[in-house]
């Protein structure tokens, strides 16, 4: 499936955000932990999450939608510690459910998460936090396999800052017996919400949003009712799109204090940015200056937000740089945007970016998620019709994006076929 679009017109008006996915995902392995019956409201309505669904039916918990955007999950009849379906293998977030059933059951098997588009992605922190926690782990026939006797409190130091893993021992050790501490752990508001909605099981989690995480482990878990905080990167998406639109866009139910990195970059590169107390506006009206940015853990700027950034950045003045610290490969999308008119030259996880003044429509491919999205951005803002191929990356974590995009005055459509990018551009032009 693929978006056509035609740029050009400055997005003014007022955004809702969702859930945050990354969140989401941790929290729905959480619910699996008790028996009793767990409400999780503000949960987007996006692929990812309904796969991590369709999982947790497989395994036998029952799934209730209440509506698009809650569910009641109630996991007392799981049958199975293995998740292997078809789906589960393509999203990365499946390695919540080792945390959650070796938790709950001190055994897990769950599909090993490939490689993916944005680099080489392995686990081994995780695993070195089970096995810090007293459980053996295989990895054989494309799974991972985990499982202990007895599941102990441990002293965890992770090499590197792993959201991933802090969320998976987090899950793991609360049901632990002892206390674990996970040092080095990563802040990310996210982290915070899995670690808030387990403390509201009746987990008991110190210091998450610092790099050092207590958990006292607890014999049991019970239900809860849990809304999801708001999608930090979704919301960085629309501010980035007013401003390389120059538009004028207020993002509204976020937590303005999880978007700094974001806004500060932004004033820096001239727009005018106000905070409200669950909302966002950003206004840009003149052309963008160049800045440097570096991708880090929170609370610095967000590996997710890079290309929407970098997509700003070359329509901004003069040279940019954007360092790519936290994933080895994403700079994918830099060719395609090339394509598009922009200068820039890759090196390792260099960008170099010479401004240029206007894009121009191209047809280019979505390598994933948050370059895909870049990719529209910048199809928004170029002369002409621009077409974004294999937009199912986009859908795995933007809950109606075009239609949301629409609603701020974009031109852009959803194309199943090529005689529906044909129409669109004959629309266009008459
Ligand atoms: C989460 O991935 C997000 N995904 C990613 O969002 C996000 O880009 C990333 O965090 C960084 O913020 C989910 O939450 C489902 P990491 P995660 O473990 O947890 C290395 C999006 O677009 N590492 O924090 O998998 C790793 O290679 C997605 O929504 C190890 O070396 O990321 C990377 O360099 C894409 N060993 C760094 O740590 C490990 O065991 C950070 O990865 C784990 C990670």
């Amino acid at each position: 499936m693929r978006y056509v679009m035609k740029g050009g017109n400055p997005l003014v008006g007022e955004v809702v955000i969702g859930g945050a996915k990354n969140a989401a995902l941790g929290i729905l392995a959480a619910a699996i932990m008790t028996d009793e019956t767990v409400t999780v409201e503000n949960l987007p309505d996006v692929r990812d999450i309904n796969v991590l669904l369709e999982a947790i039916q497989e395994v036998g918990a029952v799934v209730e939608r209440v509506n698009k955007h809650t569910v009641k999950i109630n996991a007392r009849s799981i049958g199975s510690v293995t998740v292997n379906n078809e789906y589960i293998k393509r999203i990365r977030a499946s390695y919540y459910l080792l945390g959650a059933l070796l938790g709950k059951y001190r055994r897990a098997s769950v599909a090993l998460p490939g490689g993916c588009n944005i680099g080489s992605r392995p686990i081994d922190q995780h695993l070195k936090g089970f096995r810090a926690l007293g459980a053996t782990t295989v990895v054989e026939y494309g799974m991972v396999n985990a499982e202990a006797s007895r599941l102990t409190g441990g002293h965890v130091y992770l090499d590197v800052v792993s959201v991933g893993a802090t969320i998976n021992i987090m899950l793991a050790a609360s049901l632990a017996e002892g206390s674990t501490i996970i040092e080095n752990a990563a802040k990310e508001p996210h982290v915070v919400d899995v670690a808030n909605m387990l403390n509201s099981m009746g987990a008991n989690i110190k210091g998450a949003g610092t790099d050092v995480i207590r958990i006292a482990g607890v014999p049991k878990l019970h239900g809860t009712e849990y809304s999801i905080i708001p999608d930090q990167i979704e919301a960085g998406t629309y501010m980035v799109a007013a401003a390389i639109t120059k538009g004028d866009v207020t993002v509204r139910n976020v937590i303005p204090k999880h978007l700094e990195a974001i806004t500060s970059k932004l004033m820096e590169m001239g727009c005018e940015v106000s905070e409200f107390d669950d909302a966002i506006r950003v206004v840009a009206k003149t052309r963008m200056n160049h800045t440097k940015v570096k991708t880090l853990p929170y609370p610095g700027f967000p590996t997710d937000m890079q290309p929407q950034i970098s997509v700003a950045l070359a329509l901004a003045t003069g040279t940019s740089i954007v360092t790519e610290s936290i994933f080895e490969n994403r700079f994918k999308y830099m060719d395609e945007l090339a394509r598009m008119g922009a200068n820039v030259k890759v090196e390792g996880n260099i960008a170099v970016i010479d401004g240029v003044t206007r894009f121009t429509g191209a047809e280019v491919c979505a390598p994933d998620l948050r370059a895909g999205a870049a990719l529209v951005l910048a199809g928004l803002a170029a002369d002409g019709c621009s077409v974004v191929e294999d937009v199912e990356y986009i859908m795995r974590g933007y809950e109606r994006f075009v239609e949301k995009l629409q609603e701020l005055g974009a031109e852009i459509r959803l194309a199943e076929t090529d005689k529906d990018v044909q129409k669109f551009r004959l629309s266009m032009i008459s």
